[in-house]
Protein backbone atom coordinates (compact mmCIF):
# COMPACT_ATOMS: atom_id res chain seq x y z
CA UNK A 1 0.00 0.00 0.00
CA UNK A 2 2.68 2.07 0.93
CA UNK A 3 4.53 3.00 -2.28
CA UNK A 4 7.77 4.82 -2.71
CA UNK A 5 7.88 7.33 -5.20
CA UNK A 6 10.37 6.72 -8.05
CA UNK A 7 11.63 10.41 -8.45
CA UNK A 8 14.06 11.45 -5.66
CA UNK A 9 14.44 14.87 -4.23
CA UNK A 10 17.64 16.99 -4.75
CA UNK A 11 19.46 17.13 -2.09
CA UNK A 12 17.85 20.04 0.18
CA UNK A 13 19.88 22.85 1.82
CA UNK A 14 20.73 21.99 5.25
CA UNK A 15 17.95 23.76 7.11
CA UNK A 16 18.39 27.26 8.95
CA UNK A 17 17.65 27.15 12.43
CA UNK A 18 15.76 29.94 13.95
CA UNK A 19 17.68 31.50 16.66
CA UNK A 20 15.75 34.91 17.73
CA UNK A 21 18.17 37.08 20.13
CA UNK A 22 14.82 37.49 22.51
CA UNK A 23 13.08 34.11 21.51
CA UNK A 24 9.14 34.53 22.14
CA UNK A 25 7.43 33.42 25.24
CA UNK A 26 4.35 34.26 25.32
CA UNK A 27 1.46 32.43 23.07
CA UNK A 28 -1.82 33.29 22.49
CA UNK A 29 -5.22 31.21 22.24
CA UNK A 30 -8.39 32.48 20.85
CA UNK A 31 -12.08 30.62 19.76
CA UNK A 32 -15.57 31.59 19.39
CA UNK A 33 -17.89 30.13 21.64
CA UNK A 34 -18.66 26.86 20.92
CA UNK A 35 -22.57 24.55 20.59
CA UNK A 36 -21.68 21.30 19.87
CA UNK A 37 -23.70 18.55 19.00
CA UNK A 38 -26.97 16.53 17.10
CA UNK A 39 -29.78 18.96 17.48
CA UNK A 40 -27.18 21.94 18.75
CA UNK A 41 -28.74 23.90 15.32
CA UNK A 42 -32.24 23.46 16.75
CA UNK A 43 -31.70 25.94 19.35
CA UNK A 44 -29.93 29.05 17.58
CA UNK A 45 -33.55 31.01 17.63
CA UNK A 46 -33.38 30.76 21.48
CA UNK A 47 -29.76 31.62 21.65
CA UNK A 48 -30.50 34.79 19.43
CA UNK A 49 -33.46 35.42 21.04
CA UNK A 50 -31.40 35.90 24.39
CA UNK A 51 -29.12 38.71 22.58
CA UNK A 52 -31.89 40.73 21.68
CA UNK A 53 -31.91 40.37 18.08
CA UNK A 54 -35.03 41.06 15.90
CA UNK A 55 -33.70 41.01 12.31
CA UNK A 56 -31.07 38.25 11.14
CA UNK A 57 -29.79 37.49 7.85
CA UNK A 58 -29.64 33.96 7.17
CA UNK A 59 -26.33 33.48 4.39
CA UNK A 60 -25.77 30.64 2.42
CA UNK A 61 -25.50 29.16 -1.29
CA UNK A 62 -27.69 27.72 -3.37
CA UNK A 63 -26.72 23.74 -2.83
CA UNK A 64 -26.98 24.13 1.06
CA UNK A 65 -30.26 26.01 0.53
CA UNK A 66 -31.33 22.73 -1.26
CA UNK A 67 -31.35 20.56 1.80
CA UNK A 68 -33.99 22.73 3.68
CA UNK A 69 -31.14 23.57 6.44
CA UNK A 70 -31.18 27.35 6.43
CA UNK A 71 -35.04 27.77 5.79
CA UNK A 72 -35.01 25.58 8.75
CA UNK A 73 -33.07 27.53 11.31
CA UNK A 74 -34.55 30.61 9.89
CA UNK A 75 -38.02 29.64 10.53
CA UNK A 76 -36.81 28.26 14.03
CA UNK A 77 -36.18 32.29 15.04
CA UNK A 78 -39.68 33.00 13.51
CA UNK A 79 -40.70 31.00 16.88
CA UNK A 80 -39.16 33.61 19.16
CA UNK A 81 -40.62 36.60 17.48
CA UNK A 82 -37.21 37.01 15.22
CA UNK A 83 -38.20 38.04 11.84
CA UNK A 84 -35.43 36.41 9.68
CA UNK A 85 -34.47 36.34 5.68
CA UNK A 86 -32.59 33.99 3.90
CA UNK A 87 -29.78 35.22 1.14
CA UNK A 88 -28.64 31.75 -0.96
CA UNK A 89 -26.65 33.83 -3.64
CA UNK A 90 -23.33 32.83 -1.26
CA UNK A 91 -20.62 31.72 -4.47
CA UNK A 92 -18.94 28.66 -4.30
CA UNK A 93 -15.60 29.96 -3.15
CA UNK A 94 -15.91 33.16 -3.19
CA UNK A 95 -14.71 36.10 -5.19
CA UNK A 96 -14.36 39.38 -5.00
CA UNK A 97 -17.88 39.86 -7.37
CA UNK A 98 -19.84 37.35 -5.74
CA UNK A 99 -19.05 38.84 -2.27
CA UNK A 100 -19.93 42.49 -3.42
CA UNK A 101 -23.07 40.97 -4.44
CA UNK A 102 -23.83 39.92 -0.86
CA UNK A 103 -22.77 42.75 0.28
CA UNK A 104 -24.71 44.98 -1.92
CA UNK A 105 -27.86 42.42 -1.26
CA UNK A 106 -27.40 42.79 2.47
CA UNK A 107 -26.73 46.79 2.57
CA UNK A 108 -30.43 47.38 0.97
CA UNK A 109 -32.33 44.77 2.63
CA UNK A 110 -31.00 45.85 6.50
CA UNK A 111 -30.61 46.72 8.68
CA UNK A 112 -29.63 43.36 10.79
CA UNK A 113 -29.18 43.01 14.13
CA UNK A 114 -26.94 39.20 14.02
CA UNK A 115 -25.55 37.26 11.01
CA UNK A 116 -26.22 33.30 10.87
CA UNK A 117 -24.18 31.58 8.53
CA UNK A 118 -25.44 27.98 7.17
CA UNK A 119 -22.97 25.91 5.02
CA UNK A 120 -19.28 25.52 4.48
CA UNK A 121 -16.54 27.97 4.34
CA UNK A 122 -18.56 29.26 1.13
CA UNK A 123 -20.97 29.82 3.51
CA UNK A 124 -19.42 31.36 6.46
CA UNK A 125 -16.48 33.54 4.56
CA UNK A 126 -19.32 35.12 2.27
CA UNK A 127 -20.94 35.75 6.18
CA UNK A 128 -17.61 37.11 7.15
CA UNK A 129 -17.45 39.67 4.66
CA UNK A 130 -21.05 40.73 4.37
CA UNK A 131 -20.77 41.30 8.52
CA UNK A 132 -17.18 43.32 8.29
CA UNK A 133 -19.37 45.76 5.37
CA UNK A 134 -22.66 46.35 7.17
CA UNK A 135 -21.18 47.35 10.11
CA UNK A 136 -18.10 49.47 8.98
CA UNK A 137 -17.96 52.06 6.65
CA UNK A 138 -15.62 51.47 3.15
CA UNK A 139 -15.86 48.81 0.49
CA UNK A 140 -14.51 45.61 0.38
CA UNK A 141 -11.04 46.18 -1.48
CA UNK A 142 -10.08 48.21 1.46
CA UNK A 143 -9.82 45.74 3.76
CA UNK A 144 -8.29 42.91 1.70
CA UNK A 145 -4.59 42.03 2.98
CA UNK A 146 -2.13 44.41 1.50
CA UNK A 147 -0.48 44.28 -0.64
CA UNK A 148 -3.68 42.90 -2.63
CA UNK A 149 -5.99 45.25 -0.69
CA UNK A 150 -5.44 48.06 1.59
CA UNK A 151 -5.18 45.98 4.74
CA UNK A 152 -7.55 48.37 6.40
CA UNK A 153 -8.50 47.44 10.36
CA UNK A 154 -12.77 47.67 11.15
CA UNK A 155 -12.95 50.77 13.20
CA UNK A 156 -16.82 49.64 14.58
CA UNK A 157 -17.72 46.22 16.66
CA UNK A 158 -19.06 43.68 14.35
CA UNK A 159 -22.38 42.09 14.64
CA UNK A 160 -22.57 38.80 16.93
CA UNK A 161 -22.33 36.32 13.84
CA UNK A 162 -23.41 32.32 14.36
CA UNK A 163 -21.64 30.24 12.11
CA UNK A 164 -23.22 26.55 11.27
CA UNK A 165 -21.28 24.88 8.89
CA UNK A 166 -22.67 22.09 6.99
CA UNK A 167 -19.34 20.56 5.70
CA UNK A 168 -16.29 18.98 7.51
CA UNK A 169 -13.61 21.03 6.29
CA UNK A 170 -12.58 24.33 7.10
CA UNK A 171 -12.64 25.55 10.52
CA UNK A 172 -14.09 28.88 9.09
CA UNK A 173 -16.35 28.36 11.88
CA UNK A 174 -13.56 29.10 14.83
CA UNK A 175 -11.05 31.39 12.44
CA UNK A 176 -10.30 35.03 12.03
CA UNK A 177 -10.27 35.01 8.36
CA UNK A 178 -12.05 34.96 5.30
CA UNK A 179 -10.70 33.91 1.87
CA UNK A 180 -11.42 35.23 -1.75
CA UNK A 181 -10.01 34.93 -5.21
CA UNK A 182 -9.76 38.18 -6.76
CA UNK A 183 -10.96 37.98 -10.52
CA UNK A 184 -9.03 40.61 -12.38
CA UNK A 185 -5.40 39.51 -10.42
CA UNK A 186 -6.43 35.66 -10.63
CA UNK A 187 -5.55 35.50 -6.88
CA UNK A 188 -6.61 34.15 -4.11
CA UNK A 189 -6.48 36.28 -0.78
CA UNK A 190 -7.87 36.73 2.07
CA UNK A 191 -9.47 39.89 5.11
CA UNK A 192 -7.67 38.74 8.37
CA UNK A 193 -8.72 40.19 11.19
CA UNK A 194 -9.10 39.02 14.61
CA UNK A 195 -12.93 41.09 14.81
CA UNK A 196 -14.17 38.25 11.94
CA UNK A 197 -13.84 35.81 14.35
CA UNK A 198 -17.72 34.47 14.72
CA UNK A 199 -18.98 34.81 18.25
CA UNK A 200 -20.86 31.67 18.09
CA UNK A 201 -20.03 28.14 16.24
CA UNK A 202 -22.98 25.65 15.89
CA UNK A 203 -21.50 22.42 15.40
CA UNK A 204 -24.47 20.35 14.60
CA UNK A 205 -23.18 16.70 12.93
CA UNK A 206 -26.62 15.99 11.53
CA UNK A 207 -26.15 18.58 9.14
CA UNK A 208 -23.39 17.26 7.15
CA UNK A 209 -25.14 13.51 5.97
CA UNK A 210 -26.23 15.56 3.21
CA UNK A 211 -22.73 16.42 2.44
CA UNK A 212 -22.02 14.42 -1.30
CA UNK A 213 -18.92 12.26 -1.30
CA UNK A 214 -16.55 14.10 -3.34
CA UNK A 215 -17.04 17.20 -0.86
CA UNK A 216 -16.51 14.91 2.22
CA UNK A 217 -13.21 13.58 0.26
CA UNK A 218 -11.90 17.40 -0.19
CA UNK A 219 -13.17 19.18 2.80
CA UNK A 220 -11.76 16.47 4.88
CA UNK A 221 -8.35 16.93 3.53
CA UNK A 222 -8.59 20.64 4.07
CA UNK A 223 -9.22 19.07 8.15
CA UNK A 224 -5.76 17.09 7.80
CA UNK A 225 -3.51 19.70 6.07
CA UNK A 226 -4.80 22.53 8.99
CA UNK A 227 -4.33 19.48 11.86
CA UNK A 228 -0.70 18.27 9.68
CA UNK A 229 0.53 22.08 8.94
CA UNK A 230 -0.39 23.52 12.49
CA UNK A 231 1.67 20.26 13.70
CA UNK A 232 4.39 20.97 12.07
CA UNK A 233 4.71 24.71 11.72
CA UNK A 234 7.50 26.91 13.47
CA UNK A 235 7.14 26.75 17.18
CA UNK A 236 6.13 30.18 18.60
CA UNK A 237 9.52 30.17 20.47
CA UNK A 238 11.51 30.60 17.69
CA UNK A 239 10.20 34.15 16.38
CA UNK A 240 11.57 37.21 17.81
CA UNK A 241 9.92 38.24 21.06
CA UNK A 242 6.90 40.55 19.54
CA UNK A 243 5.38 43.94 21.28
CA UNK A 244 1.48 43.50 22.53
CA UNK A 245 0.33 45.54 19.46
CA UNK A 246 2.24 43.37 17.13
CA UNK A 247 0.65 39.85 18.21
CA UNK A 248 -1.30 37.94 14.96
CA UNK A 249 -3.43 35.36 15.74
CA UNK A 250 -1.49 32.94 13.81
CA UNK A 251 1.32 32.73 16.60
CA UNK A 252 3.22 29.45 15.25
CA UNK A 253 2.97 25.97 16.92
CA UNK A 254 2.19 25.99 20.63
CA UNK A 255 1.64 23.19 22.75
CA UNK A 256 -2.61 24.34 23.24
CA UNK A 257 -2.56 23.69 18.90
CA UNK A 258 -0.36 20.64 19.00
CA UNK A 259 -3.48 18.75 21.43
CA UNK A 260 -5.86 19.63 18.87
CA UNK A 261 -4.09 18.62 16.13
CA UNK A 262 -3.13 15.37 17.24
CA UNK A 263 -6.64 14.46 18.32
CA UNK A 264 -7.94 15.77 14.91
CA UNK A 265 -5.41 13.21 13.03
CA UNK A 266 -6.74 10.62 15.59
CA UNK A 267 -10.17 11.38 14.71
CA UNK A 268 -9.35 11.19 10.69
CA UNK A 269 -7.48 7.97 10.78
CA UNK A 270 -10.95 5.84 12.61
CA UNK A 271 -13.37 8.20 9.98
CA UNK A 272 -12.08 9.55 6.94
CA UNK A 273 -12.34 6.92 4.71
CA UNK A 274 -15.47 5.69 6.28
CA UNK A 275 -17.14 8.76 5.66
CA UNK A 276 -16.40 9.44 2.46
CA UNK A 277 -17.95 5.86 1.54
CA UNK A 278 -20.74 5.95 3.89
CA UNK A 279 -22.12 9.54 4.48
CA UNK A 280 -25.31 7.84 5.98
CA UNK A 281 -22.84 6.67 9.53
CA UNK A 282 -23.83 9.03 11.92
CA UNK A 283 -21.02 8.11 14.07
CA UNK A 284 -18.66 8.63 11.34
CA UNK A 285 -20.43 11.63 10.53
CA UNK A 286 -20.22 12.67 14.29
CA UNK A 287 -15.97 11.88 14.45
CA UNK A 288 -15.79 13.98 11.45
CA UNK A 289 -17.12 17.25 12.41
CA UNK A 290 -15.31 16.91 15.93
CA UNK A 291 -11.99 16.63 14.01
CA UNK A 292 -12.80 19.77 11.31
CA UNK A 293 -13.74 21.47 15.15
CA UNK A 294 -10.61 20.77 16.80
CA UNK A 295 -8.18 21.39 13.46
CA UNK A 296 -9.90 24.59 13.37
CA UNK A 297 -9.04 25.39 16.81
CA UNK A 298 -5.12 24.25 16.26
CA UNK A 299 -4.56 25.90 13.16
CA UNK A 300 -6.59 29.06 13.84
CA UNK A 301 -3.87 29.50 16.41
CA UNK A 302 -0.85 28.12 15.12
CA UNK A 303 -1.10 28.86 11.30
CA UNK A 304 -0.68 26.55 8.35
CA UNK A 305 2.04 26.98 6.12
CA UNK A 306 3.39 25.19 2.33
CA UNK A 307 0.54 23.50 1.29
CA UNK A 308 -1.69 26.11 2.30
CA UNK A 309 0.18 28.73 0.29
CA UNK A 310 0.69 26.50 -2.63
CA UNK A 311 -3.06 26.27 -2.94
CA UNK A 312 -4.02 30.26 -3.44
CA UNK A 313 -1.90 29.83 -6.82
CA UNK A 314 -3.39 26.02 -7.53
CA UNK A 315 -7.03 27.00 -7.20
CA UNK A 316 -6.97 30.62 -8.61
CA UNK A 317 -4.99 29.72 -11.72
CA UNK A 318 -7.67 27.13 -13.01
CA UNK A 319 -8.44 26.21 -15.94
CA UNK A 320 -10.76 23.72 -16.92
CA UNK A 321 -11.18 21.54 -13.85
CA UNK A 322 -14.56 20.76 -12.78
CA UNK A 323 -14.79 18.38 -9.99
CA UNK A 324 -17.55 15.57 -8.99
CA UNK A 325 -20.24 16.79 -6.68
CA UNK A 326 -19.45 20.43 -6.78
CA UNK A 327 -21.53 22.78 -8.78
CA UNK A 328 -20.66 22.79 -12.75
CA UNK A 329 -20.92 26.49 -13.55
CA UNK A 330 -17.89 27.23 -13.20
CA UNK A 331 -14.44 25.61 -12.93
CA UNK A 332 -12.63 25.22 -9.71
CA UNK A 333 -10.12 22.77 -7.41
CA UNK A 334 -11.68 22.90 -4.45
CA UNK A 335 -10.10 24.22 -1.31
CA UNK A 336 -9.38 21.37 0.20
CA UNK A 337 -8.13 19.76 -3.02
CA UNK A 338 -5.88 22.30 -4.03
CA UNK A 339 -4.01 21.82 -0.40
CA UNK A 340 -4.00 18.61 -0.46
CA UNK A 341 -1.91 18.08 -4.01
CA UNK A 342 1.39 19.61 -2.79
CA UNK A 343 1.22 17.83 0.71
CA UNK A 344 2.91 14.61 0.29
CA UNK A 345 6.30 16.70 -1.16
CA UNK A 346 5.99 19.84 1.27
CA UNK A 347 5.85 17.25 4.64
CA UNK A 348 9.05 15.77 2.63
CA UNK A 349 10.49 19.15 2.42
CA UNK A 350 9.93 19.90 5.75
CA UNK A 351 10.83 16.57 7.29
CA UNK A 352 14.39 17.64 8.53
CA UNK A 353 12.76 20.22 10.76
CA UNK A 354 11.00 18.55 12.99
CA UNK A 355 11.58 14.46 12.04
CA UNK A 356 9.97 13.21 15.21
CA UNK A 357 6.49 15.45 14.96
CA UNK A 358 6.71 14.11 11.12
CA UNK A 359 6.59 10.66 11.96
CA UNK A 360 4.51 11.12 14.73
CA UNK A 361 2.02 12.32 12.79
CA UNK A 362 2.36 9.68 10.28
CA UNK A 363 1.64 6.97 12.80
CA UNK A 364 -1.48 8.97 14.42
CA UNK A 365 -2.66 9.21 10.77
CA UNK A 366 -2.05 5.56 10.30
CA UNK A 367 -1.04 3.46 13.34
CA UNK A 368 -0.84 0.39 11.25
CA UNK A 369 1.75 1.54 8.72
CA UNK A 370 5.10 0.48 8.97
CA UNK A 371 7.65 3.04 8.95
CA UNK A 372 10.04 3.00 5.77
CA UNK A 373 13.14 2.45 6.24
CA UNK A 374 13.93 6.32 5.32
CA UNK A 375 11.86 8.21 7.42
CA UNK A 376 11.38 11.20 5.55
CA UNK A 377 9.33 9.07 3.47
CA UNK A 378 6.51 7.58 6.07
CA UNK A 379 4.03 10.96 6.36
CA UNK A 380 3.93 11.46 2.61
CA UNK A 381 3.16 7.66 1.44
CA UNK A 382 0.54 7.62 4.24
CA UNK A 383 -0.94 10.72 2.88
CA UNK A 384 -0.98 9.23 -0.88
CA UNK A 385 -2.17 6.04 0.11
CA UNK A 386 -4.99 7.93 1.81
CA UNK A 387 -5.66 9.99 -1.40
CA UNK A 388 -5.58 7.19 -3.45
CA UNK A 389 -8.24 5.69 -1.48
CA UNK A 390 -10.94 8.47 -1.10
CA UNK A 391 -10.46 9.80 -4.68
CA UNK A 392 -8.14 12.83 -4.98
CA UNK A 393 -6.69 13.57 -7.71
CA UNK A 394 -3.01 12.11 -8.30
CA UNK A 395 -1.28 15.52 -8.51
CA UNK A 396 -1.39 18.73 -9.75
CA UNK A 397 -1.50 17.33 -13.43
CA UNK A 398 -4.77 15.76 -12.90
CA UNK A 399 -6.29 19.32 -12.67
CA UNK A 400 -4.43 20.84 -15.54
CA UNK A 401 -0.77 21.72 -14.40
CA UNK A 402 1.99 21.16 -16.07
CA UNK A 403 5.70 21.96 -16.53
CA UNK A 404 4.81 25.14 -17.83
CA UNK A 405 2.68 26.28 -15.61
CA UNK A 406 5.63 25.92 -12.36
CA UNK A 407 6.85 29.42 -12.71
CA UNK A 408 3.87 30.68 -12.16
CA UNK A 409 2.24 28.72 -9.75
CA UNK A 410 5.97 29.51 -7.70
CA UNK A 411 5.27 33.30 -8.34
CA UNK A 412 1.66 32.78 -6.92
CA UNK A 413 2.65 31.20 -3.96
CA UNK A 414 5.77 33.50 -2.86
CA UNK A 415 3.51 36.05 -2.52
CA UNK A 416 1.89 34.64 0.20
CA UNK A 417 4.53 35.20 2.27
CA UNK A 418 2.20 35.09 5.54
CA UNK A 419 1.59 31.51 5.19
CA UNK A 420 4.97 31.23 4.55
CA UNK A 421 6.49 32.62 7.78
CA UNK A 422 5.01 29.95 10.08
CA UNK A 423 6.88 27.17 7.21
CA UNK A 424 9.23 25.03 9.70
CA UNK A 425 12.12 26.06 7.09
CA UNK A 426 12.93 29.05 4.80
CA UNK A 427 11.66 28.42 1.83
CA UNK A 428 12.67 29.48 -1.49
CA UNK A 429 11.52 29.61 -4.93
CA UNK A 430 14.21 26.90 -5.95
CA UNK A 431 12.59 25.24 -3.33
CA UNK A 432 8.75 25.64 -4.38
CA UNK A 433 9.90 24.51 -7.84
CA UNK A 434 10.80 20.92 -6.78
CA UNK A 435 7.46 20.54 -4.44
CA UNK A 436 5.46 21.66 -7.81
CA UNK A 437 7.83 19.63 -10.22
CA UNK A 438 7.90 16.25 -8.23
CA UNK A 439 3.72 16.91 -7.39
CA UNK A 440 3.13 16.65 -11.16
CA UNK A 441 2.23 13.16 -10.84
CA UNK A 442 2.39 12.03 -6.76
CA UNK A 443 1.59 7.92 -8.00
N1 LIG B 1 -12.12 31.11 6.62
C1 LIG B 1 -11.38 30.06 6.81
O1 LIG B 1 -10.79 29.88 7.86
C2 LIG B 1 -11.25 29.07 5.71
C3 LIG B 1 -10.43 27.96 5.90
C4 LIG B 1 -10.33 27.05 4.86
C5 LIG B 1 -11.05 27.24 3.70
N2 LIG B 1 -11.83 28.35 3.53
C6 LIG B 1 -12.63 28.57 2.32
O2 LIG B 1 -13.82 27.79 2.41
C7 LIG B 1 -14.27 27.44 1.08
C8 LIG B 1 -14.49 25.95 0.99
O3 LIG B 1 -15.45 25.57 1.92
P1 LIG B 1 -15.95 24.06 2.11
O4 LIG B 1 -14.88 23.12 1.78
O5 LIG B 1 -16.55 23.99 3.45
O6 LIG B 1 -17.05 23.87 0.99
P2 LIG B 1 -18.13 24.87 0.35
O7 LIG B 1 -18.77 25.71 1.39
O8 LIG B 1 -17.47 25.57 -0.77
O9 LIG B 1 -19.19 23.84 -0.20
C9 LIG B 1 -18.85 22.93 -1.22
C10 LIG B 1 -20.08 22.38 -1.93
O10 LIG B 1 -20.78 21.51 -1.06
C11 LIG B 1 -22.15 21.89 -0.96
N3 LIG B 1 -22.56 21.56 0.41
C12 LIG B 1 -22.03 22.02 1.56
N4 LIG B 1 -22.59 21.43 2.63
C13 LIG B 1 -23.53 20.58 2.15
C14 LIG B 1 -24.46 19.70 2.77
N5 LIG B 1 -24.50 19.50 4.09
N6 LIG B 1 -25.30 19.03 1.96
C15 LIG B 1 -25.25 19.17 0.61
N7 LIG B 1 -24.39 19.97 -0.04
C16 LIG B 1 -23.53 20.67 0.73
C17 LIG B 1 -22.18 23.38 -1.28
O11 LIG B 1 -23.43 23.76 -1.79
C18 LIG B 1 -21.08 23.48 -2.33
O12 LIG B 1 -21.58 23.16 -3.60
C19 LIG B 1 -13.20 27.95 0.15
O13 LIG B 1 -13.60 29.18 -0.40
C20 LIG B 1 -11.99 28.14 1.04
O14 LIG B 1 -11.08 29.10 0.54
C21 LIG B 1 -11.95 29.23 4.54
ZN1 LIG C 1 -7.78 25.17 4.60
Amino acid sequence: MLQRKALRMPTSRPTPTFRPDHPESVFTYGAPQLKFGVGAADEIGFDLSRTGAERVLVITDAGVAATGHPQRVADQMTRFGIEASVFDGAHVEPTDESLQMAVDWARAHGPWDAIVAVGGGTSIDTAKAVNLLTSNPGELMDYVNKPVGGGRDPVNPLHPLVAVPTTTGTGAESTTICVLDVLSLKVKTGISHVRLRPTLAVVDPSLTRTQPSGVTAAAGMDILCHALESYTARPYTSYERKQPEQRVPYCGANPIADMWAEKALSLLAGSFRRAVRDGEDEEVRGEMAMAATFAGMGFGNAGVHIPHANAYPIAGRVKDFHPEDYPADHPMIPHGMSVSLTAPEAFRFTFDASPDRHRRAAQLLDPHAEEPDDAAEFLPAVLTALMRDIGIPDGIGAVGYGEGDIGDLVEGTLKQQRLLATAPKQVTGEDLEGIFRRSITLW
